[in-house]
């Protein structure tokens, strides 16, 4: 009985090293194919500025759809609240050059691959807050995706303009433009990118 009892405990001890070998095997297999999306998933940042709301939704529309982080760029002396004050303000700064202070600050760019990076449309180009922030990170290396939005003149020179400050990023060629807050377009726009989560 004693013989027989043992046989049976020596079975039940190798069936289960086997099974706790085999899930061995499967958990590494698993962190392999875990480890490898985690290598070739691109970490995206959504950023943007945005006086109004409509870039701010659009934005959000986009950050929905693709995951990763998203960022508002704040200035420190914020616009006046008044629109004709700040169509005032935002042209002498544009024919100035100026590069207001950033109030928001980025954790490590350098953890992103792909940067979505969201602008209205002032005076044809892209905001000046947008500017610094192109000023104040380097992007170089990186996708860029610029997004628009803008109250009837279109792109005019925003994405040309963001481009030419965005020194050495791989900027994509085509945007994003839209009236507004509209977002209908977004999930083919970023399906035919192919960052769609
Ligand atoms: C200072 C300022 C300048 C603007 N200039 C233009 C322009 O040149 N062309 C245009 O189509 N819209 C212009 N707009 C309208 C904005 O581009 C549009 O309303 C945009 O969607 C606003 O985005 P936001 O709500 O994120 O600030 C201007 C708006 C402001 C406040």
């Amino acid at each position: 009985m004693k013989k027989l009892m043992a046989f049976a405990c020596a079975l039940f001890t190798a069936a289960n090293v086997q099974a706790a070998q085999t899930n061995n095997t499967d958990a590494a297999n698993n962190n392999t194919e875990e480890t490898t999306m985690a290598q070739t998933a691109p970490k995206i940042l959504v950023a943007y500025y945005s006086w109004s709301g409509n870039t701010k939704e659009v934005a959000e529309d986009i950050h929905e759809k693709v995951g990763g982080d998203i960022f508002e760029i704040q200035t420190v002396q914020s616009y006046p609240e008044e629109y004709r004050a700040t169509t005032t303000q935002a042209k002498q700064e544009i024919n100035e050059g100026y590069r207001p202070e950033l109030k928001t600050k980025v954790d490590d760019i350098a953890q992103y691959d792909v940067v979505f990076i969201g602008s209205p449309n002032w005076w044809g180009t892209i905001a000046p807050a947008v500017s610094s922030f192109l000023a104040d990170y380097n992007l170089s290396g990186k996708t860029v995706i610029p997004f628009i939005t803008h109250g009837g003149g279109g792109v005019q020179n925003t994405v040309k303009d963001l481009t030419a400050q965005c020194k050495n990023c791989k900027v994509a060629s085509e945007p994003w433009v839209g009236y507004g807050s509209r977002t209908m377009g977004i999930t083919s726009w970023l399906e035919d990118l192919g960052y769609v989560k």
